[in-house]
């Protein structure tokens, strides 16, 4: 054995010599006098050729056995071959079984659930293995863009006692003899925080009881959230829409190989930069109005089947602002301009991957968020904490929060978003 193992994307980059790896099988086929066996790493696949004429009866027995999975370590001389998987071949003069497998349950064509049902074993597939690469790269992205631009990452309690985002999706956690709920969102933490350091990020875990079953909602997914002092409504636009342009623009520039795994179309990707559509939830509705013949009642929140039929007119994220306030979250303040509508925002991404960013400027008068958590059927004396921030040097202030599933579900072409998390929560799955 060579003295040092190379990751299979070294080895083809060494591309010539002898070259030692560690893998796992991806495919074999074997004849009488040779094997054709592709291995697998994290980081590529590569074809290696056992020539039964160099091996011992014992070890051709044992190459023999190689079922797909087996994993094992070989060295051999690395050569350019065009017919192989992905160009290179090694031809192998020594090796070592780590563990023959048993036969994988795992085969062609499986149905989804069976591949939900299987995922500690679907995650190792190529498929999987693009996703989490690209997912990878988003988070980075968000974090090294906030990080970039003076924002410092803050973590807030997993366990809280208050909801944000509505009563109906709290998860209740038995805490001692009293109850607590699973957090629904960062915001009311960021928002508390802002006062000591004025421009907070964190990616974090989020829990909410969707009942919904649809391809958009998990019930465990990941939020990246940003909340800024200072800043209304304009300027928060101007940071999502930042931040999503420079994620897409990484994922471009270091995932174009899991792209084409996943069967996305690059050249897509690389039209989506800024400026993007901008519009108020009341020109969506013209807009659904004449070109769709769509008729949405004003203060109707937008179902999913207006989002799909909005997005089919542009090819880039569409930011939608000025919802009305009344279906609006308690902390989303009435514009000035035009007081029926909300402060606030949604970013709906292209082709029904449906919205990824929700965020607003927050709500600074006391009385008014009073009452739309007494419409919500909450008692606000159990937002005294937060009532606080408006008391001790209130300013005006926004954020918003990215659902990370969804922006890697669309990022990466997937069918649906328990593909972008590596083991999925929802309502009918909490297992492996
Ligand atoms: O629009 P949402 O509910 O906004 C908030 O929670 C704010 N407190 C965020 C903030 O202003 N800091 O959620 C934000 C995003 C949504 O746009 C969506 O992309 C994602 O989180 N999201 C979900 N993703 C997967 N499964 C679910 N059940 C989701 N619920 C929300
Ligand atoms: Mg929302």
């Amino acid at each position: 054995m060579a003295e040092k193992y190379l990751t299979i994307q070294e080895a083809m980059k060494q591309g010539k010599d002898n070259v030692s790896i560690k893998g796992w099988v991806y495919r074999e086929r074997k004849s009488n006098k040779f094997a054709f066996i592709v291995m697998r790493d994290g980081t590529n696949i590569i074809q290696c050729v056992f020539d039964r004429t160099k091996f011992s009866e014992d070890e051709w027995k044992q190459v023999d056995s190689v079922l797909i999975e087996t994993s094992l370590e070989l060295t051999g001389e690395i050569k350019e071959e065009k017919r192989a998987p992905s160009g290179y071949e090694i031809h192998v003069d020594s090796f070592k079984v780590y563990q023959l497998a048993e036969p994988y349950p795992i085969q062609k064509d499986q149905s989804p659930e069976f591949l939900l049902d299987n995922r500690h074993l679907w995650i190792r597939s190529r498929k999987m293995v693009a996703m989490l690469k690209v997912r990878n790269t988003v988070l980075q992205a968000f974090r090294n863009f906030y990080l970039q631009n003076g924002f410092l990452e803050f973590s807030a309690p997993i366990l809280q006692p208050n909801q944000s985002e509505g009563g109906a999706t709290l998860f209740k956690v038995k805490y001692y003899k009293d109850t607590t709920f699973l957090t629904q969102s960062w915001q009311l933490y960021g928002e508390a925080a802002i006062f000591g350091y004025e421009k907070l990020f964190t990616i974090s875990p989020c829990f909410r009881a969707e009942k919904s079953k649809t391809s958009r909602h998990l019930s465990e997914f990941w939020m990246a959230e940003m909340e800024q002092a200072w800043i209304g409504l304009p300027e928060l636009l101007d940071s999502i829409e930042g931040c999503i342009a420079y994620i897409v623009k990484e994922v471009v520039e270091k995932n174009p190989a899991e792209l084409e795994i996943l069967g996305q179309d690059i050249e897509k990707l690389k039209k989506i930069v800024p400026p993007f559509p901008r519009m108020t939830y009341t020109e969506v509705l013209k807009l659904l109005k004449e070109k769709e013949n769509m008729d949405v009642e004003w203060g109707k929140d937008l179902r999913t089947i207006e989002e799909d039929s909005l997005v089919k007119h542009f090819d880039k994220p569409v930011i939608v602002t000025n919802y009305p306030k009344e279906i609006m979250a308690f902390y989303k303040p009435a514009d000035p301009k035009d007081n029926k509508t909300a402060l606030c925002v949604d970013v709906i991404a292209p082709e029904s991957y449906g919205e990824i960013v929700g965020g607003s400027q927050r709500d600074i008068d006391i009385d008014a968020m009073k009452k739309q958590l007494e419409r919500d059927g909450e008692n606000p004396e159990n937002y005294s904490w937060y009532f606080d921030l408006r008391k001790y040097g209130s300013v005006k202030h926004a954020g918003y929060g990215m659902g990370v599933e969804r922006v890697v579900a669309w990022l990466c072409h997937l069918d649906n978003i328990k593909d972008a998390i590596p083991f999925p929560r929802t309502m009918l799955r909490k297992s492996p």
